[in-house]
């Protein structure tokens, strides 16, 4: 179905409010930290002084430069935003709130669109300041790097997508390397990249597919813009303070990526999908047109888990595998966007994959976090549910 006018110029004004969160990033995040500076004002001399011989002030300028350092390398990211088929003819100018203020452990932008054409936002509007939830996205997107690109991000990836991998090659065993070029694995909701990378490098045909524009920028730089390992430098445990043990744990360098993302074997079949899984995914051609489906921390972004499931089991082959790990943290529950959202627990979704005609085996509980920081004092600990599933 073709987008109306209408939705054109709001998936231009999203994509415009996103480019601008990017490049207000600097002075939002100088400005959040200035706050600290400004508080410490309001106290007695006698405290600031105790605060000034601590170092705190000159924690807050290394502080600084450590956002500077961020903002540059943000800035790399949104570089040339024309490749993706959008006019930014009002460039930062433009925007209305799009997004809706949902914040989760591990959620991500919940409203999108699937066009990717080209339209000029509309002239008369005037530039909006991005909000704590624009930014909100902006950070986690960072961390996402980390749990993705970077050596640090290595726990996770073991834990989370290694499973993964291997349930794909165990139900595919009969399979020579050589023809596995020839089964289509899809990966939806695929965030930063790195389980679909991975399963292209391992010889699959794998396809991501992702809506959000935060992650669809970012995975496009570090897919197609990096080519050597190491190549970039951020700090994104520098904008909270909270449950900080020292100042090394809040100024951590991460760099990325630590794979070179260049290095796909030649003959690699590799691409990504943007745009919203239901509607691209729901259409009568993609029927039987996946050997396997990989959902890592995905079916909780459904707003009708039924369509989701409805849809895996659909788009699967015969002899299909459908692998999923993740916990149930309803991405659209309490929305205020008057967005339907029905949140079933674990049992239930189950029993409805089987409804829908998954035989579901190999089942277990996988103790995972997702974007921790390591050396917080806070760490939450996801006990998500794995299993395979095959399309009877
Ligand atoms: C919790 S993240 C998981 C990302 C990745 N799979 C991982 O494990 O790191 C969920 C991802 O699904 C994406 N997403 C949510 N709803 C989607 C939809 N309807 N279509 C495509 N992607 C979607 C989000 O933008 C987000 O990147």
């Amino acid at each position: 179905m073709n987008p109306t006018q209408e939705e054109m110029e709001e998936e231009q004004r999203h994509f415009a409010n996103v480019i601008s969160t990017f490049r207000s990033y600097a002075q939002y995040t100088l400005s959040a930290n200035n706050r600290r500076r400004k508080d410490i004002y309001t106290l007695p001399k006698a405290d600031q002084d105790l605060l000034d011989a601590l170092g705190y002030k000159k924690k807050l300028d290394e502080v600084d430069g450590y956002i500077l350092k961020n903002a540059d390398f943000l800035d790399k990211i949104v570089s040339d935003p024309a490749i993706f088929g959008h006019s930014l003819d009002d460039g930062d100018e433009a925007a209305t709130d799009h997004s809706h203020s949902h914040s989760h452990g591990h959620s991500h932008e919940t409203a999108s669109h699937s066009h990717s054409h080209s339209h000029a936002a509309p002239q008369a509007q005037r530039r909006k300041r991005p909000t704590e939830s624009d930014m909100d996205k902006l950070r986690s997107t960072m961390k996402q790097l980390v749990r993705d690109w970077s050596e640090e991000g290595n726990v996770e990836r073991e834990v989370c997508y290694k499973p993964m991998k291997e349930a794909l090659v165990k139900h595919f065993e009969n399979v020579s390397m050589e023809e596995r070029r020839n089964l289509h694995v899809l990966v939806p909701g695929s965030g930063l990249g790195r389980l679909s990378f991975d399963v292209a490098q391992m010889g699959f045909a794998c396809q991501a597919n992702e809506f959000s524009h935060y992650m669809l920028l970012t995975s496009y730089f570090i897919l197609n813009k990096t080519a050597a390992v190491n190549e970039h430098t951020f700090y994104p445990y520098v904008h909270s303070f909270s449950n900080a043990p020292n100042m090394k744990s809040i100024a951590q360098a991460i760099t990325i990526p630590d794979v070179n993302p260049s290095s796909l074997p030649p003959g690699s079949n590799f691409s990504l999908v943007a745009g919203d899984f239901e509607e691209i995914f729901g259409s009568p051609e993609q029927e039987e047109a996946w050997d396997a489906v990989l959902t890592c921390f995905f079916i909780d972004t459904a707003k009708n888990i039924v369509n989701y499931l409805r849809i895996l089991h659909r788009i699967l082959a015969p002899g299909g595998v459908w692998i999923n790990l993740g916990p149930l943290l309803w991405h659209w529950e309490n929305n205020n966007t008057n967005d339907p959202s029905i949140e079933l627990d674990m049992e239930e979704v189950k029993t409805l994959a089987r409804q829908i005609g998954f035989e579901i085996s190999n089942e277990k509980t996988i103790d995972t976090t997702y974007t921790n920081n390591a050396q917080s004092m806070l760490g939450y600990v996801y006990h998500a549910s794995f299993w395979t599933a095959t399309k009877i």
